[in-house]
């Protein structure tokens, strides 16, 4: 799965906070259609590679590339406009609006005409706006939230709000899908069950995914391809079983507290 051709590349990404080199001139090679993982122990810098592809902020040095087209310069609509969909290690929901109400925001940057509002009633609209329900009921359905529609996001299980960020994203039909950390705070067996639907992500729809994880089960059991960070830096990458037994990873993992092993 790791032979196909390069979706998203980064070249030499840098990335500080005042003093603080968060990500160090990082090489990133994700192909299509496999599952990259990227680890790393607290702090290493794995969520700011997310939000420096979405140009959430501006990169101090590198460019990156996604089907080869420069979106480091693009705005974080942008790049979502161009394939681009995430979920966050904090759930970011409209927490008192409904399942389906959150997904038909994460939808409007995809309809012809905007009609999200009240000024915008044309027969168009309309036409638009049952066409986007019914999207977004059938998305509600294909992330396993079927019937929670009406409910409102603060009132769901965790692993369902999980669930209804990764239906948000998927509204915008990505190509590539950065996770950060889906399986925080599931116990293992929805931890399985989400890993059989990450996989389903890319077997059925054909979607690239970027994952941030700390459970290491889940990472080495489904990645094509594993880029291990440590302080910003790229320590290790490889097919699971190479970065597993890489000595430099279980020793930055060894040095933290918490956290602390390769299982
Ligand atoms: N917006 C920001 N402003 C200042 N410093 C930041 C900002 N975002 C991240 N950092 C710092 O950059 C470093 C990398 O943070 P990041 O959140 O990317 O780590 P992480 O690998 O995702 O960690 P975790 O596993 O805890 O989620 C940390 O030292 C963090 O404090
Ligand atoms: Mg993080």
């Amino acid at each position: 799965m790791t032979t196909g051709q390069t979706l998203l590349k980064t070249n030499a990404l840098t990335k500080r906070f005042g003093g603080l080199v968060a990500i160090d001139a990082l090489d990133l090679d994700v192909k299509e259609r496999s599952i990259h993982s990227i680890i790393g122990p607290n702090g290493a810098g794995k969520t700011t590679v997310f939000n420096c592809i979405m140009n959430f902020f501006p990169i101090e040095g590198g460019e990156i590339r996604l089907s080869e087209e420069r979106i480091d310069n693009m705005t974080p609509d942008r790049v979502a406009f161009r394939g681009v969909g995430r979920t966050y290690q904090n759930i970011r929901l409209f927490k008192n609006m409904s399942s389906i109400e959150n997904i038909l925001v994460g939808m409007h940057m995809h309809l012809k005409s905007r009609w999200w509002g009240a000024v915008l009633r044309s027969r168009h609209s309309r036409a638009d706006e049952k066409k986007a329900v019914e999207e977004a009921t059938r998305l509600l359905q294909y992330v396993g939230l079927r019937g929670k529609g009406d409910v409102l996001a603060r009132n769901l299980p965790y692993g369902d709000q999980r669930k209804l960020e990764i239906a948000r994203a998927l509204a915008m039909k990505p190509k590539l899908l950065m996770l950060d950390e889906p399986t925080a705070g599931m116990n293992p067996s929805e931890s399985l069950e989400m890993v059989g639907f990450i996989r389903g992500l890319r077997d059925q729809l054909g979607i690239t995914i970027l994952l941030i994880e700390h459970h290491m089960p889940v990472v080495m059991g489904m990645s094509d391809t594993v880029t291990v960070l440590d302080h910003g830096t790229k320590i290790s990458e490889g097919p699971p079983d190479h970065v597993k037994r890489d000595k430099k990873v279980i020793e930055a993992y060894l040095g933290q507290s918490g956290v602390g092993h390769m299982a």
